[in-house]
């Protein structure tokens, strides 16, 4: 029985990544580029599911195929000095000779090879400097160039203020890398509300300075693709008998990312036996995905916002389509001055977008079904407002 090829997981590659040539070749453009190029420094923001991770990942691929070295880390309290000591410190231990007679302090001596992790010292005869951040990227930057003839490429996923002191430590010794003329770029990741919160510390003014891409929905041509190539590939078919079978599971990703795989990954299960993925199978595909898309996408976004953020919501999800600003209001009992405020939050959150003449809809493919399942909006709306 061939293998389902979808791929429902986060921080999983998927069987076909879609839609994502410009940010790549603004990327390996920056590398050939050299110096001073906008893709060294790249900035990327989309809401849960929308593929950020899954970038950077082809991201660090495009890179290490070019010769260069990666330096990965998902953002947290302490990352700039476990980078120096672990990632950076290894691949200077493998790149830099000078760097060969590292051995962990603490070890015993004649301790065969390298263990990342373990704090250090170089016993050479010219001692280098105690690794930090920027003293350990800048020396990985110069052997990098010389030896390999590439740079350095740094990548933080899920960027957050709890870690801007972190943050600030890895985005000054970059700017001053840049500034000295180093092979360096840094791809950074994170949620639009986090990312917003970054961006008004204005010391992370190179953040805001780097290239920003925004990862929203994917047009219908990308996941047509995206879900029949695979299939095809893995030995089955969508297309061929049944057009509307495809066209359907490609209306019901709304074009977004986690749904293509789960849409793709649920109506293959309903009868992988069968060589044909039919409407019906598409039908209970979408289905099964909107109840998944629930507990992975739904509840974390919500958990992320606060009581009022998420009220505001639900006496969103009232209305049938896009509402109005003095309705929510009206529907929360509060002046309009007050909605417009977590308006411009939710906003900022990428939650909800304008959808034309003061009017406001979700960014989350089906939330408004899943608030209108959930008690929250009857709670809110008492009994009048929902027939
Ligand atoms: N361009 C794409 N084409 C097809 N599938 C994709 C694409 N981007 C992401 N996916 C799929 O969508 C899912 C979510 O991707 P990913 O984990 O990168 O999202 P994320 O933005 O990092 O989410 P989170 O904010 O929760 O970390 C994965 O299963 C991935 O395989
Ligand atoms: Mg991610």
């Amino acid at each position: 029985m061939a293998e389902n090829p979808f791929t429902p997981t986060f921080g999983v590659t998927p069987p076909l990544l879609v839609a994502r040539e410009e940010e790549l070749e603004v990327f390996v453009e920056g590398l050939e580029d050299g110096v001073g190029s906008p893709g060294r420094a790249m900035l990327i923001t989309g809401t849960r599911g929308s593929g950020k991770t899954v970038l950077l990942n082809s991201i660090e691929d495009a890179a290490r195929t070019r010769g260069w070295l990666i330096v990965s880390a998902t953002t947290g309290v302490g990352v700039a000095e476990e980078l120096a000591t672990t990632r950076i410190a290894e691949l200077l231990h493998k790149h830099d000779p000078g760097a060969r007679a590292f051995s962990p302090t603490g070890g015993s001596a004649g301790a065969v090879g390298f263990t990342a992790g373990t704090q250090g010292a170089y016993e050479n005869q010219v001692p280098l400097p105690t690794l930090n951040f920027r003293s350990g990227l800048e020396r990985l930057a110069d052997v990098a160039d010389t030896r390999l003839g590439a740079g350095v490429l740094i990548t933080l996923d899920e960027v957050h203020t709890s870690a801007i002191a972190d943050l600030r430590q890895i985005t000054q010794a970059l700017q001053h890398s840049f500034r000295e003329g180093r092979q360096v770029a840094l791809v950074a990741a994170g949620l639009p509300s986090s990312v917003s919160d970054l961006l008004s510390d204005d010391v992370t003014s190179f953040l805001r300075r780097a290239e920003r891409f925004t990862l929203g929905p994917i047009p219908a041509g990308a996941v047509r693709s995206a879900l029949a190539d695979p299939i095809t590939l893995a030995g089955r078919s969508i297309a061929p008998i049944a057009p509307e079978a495809l066209e359907l599971a490609v209306e019901g990703t709304r074009g977004y990312p986690f749904l293509i795989q789960l849409v793709g990954h649920r109506s293959w299960r309903v009868q992988p036996k069968t060589p044909e993925i039919t409407l019906e199978h598409a039908r209970a595909g979408i289905d099964g995905a909107i109840r998944r898309a629930g507990r992975m996408i739904h509840e974390p976004a919500l958990r992320d916002l606060s009581d009022v953020d998420r009220s505001f919501l639900a006496a969103m999800a009232i209305d049938e389509g896009p509402s109005q600003i003095a309705d929510i209001a009206e529907r929360m009992s509060v002046d309009l001055n007050y909605a417009n405020q977590y308006r411009r939050r939710l906003l900022a959150a990428e939650m909800i977008v304008p959808a034309g003449r003061g009017r406001l809809s979700f960014t989350l493919p089906y939330l408004r079904d899943y608030l209108n399942d959930h008690a929250v909006t009857e709670a809110l709306s008492g009994p009048e407002a929902r027939p």
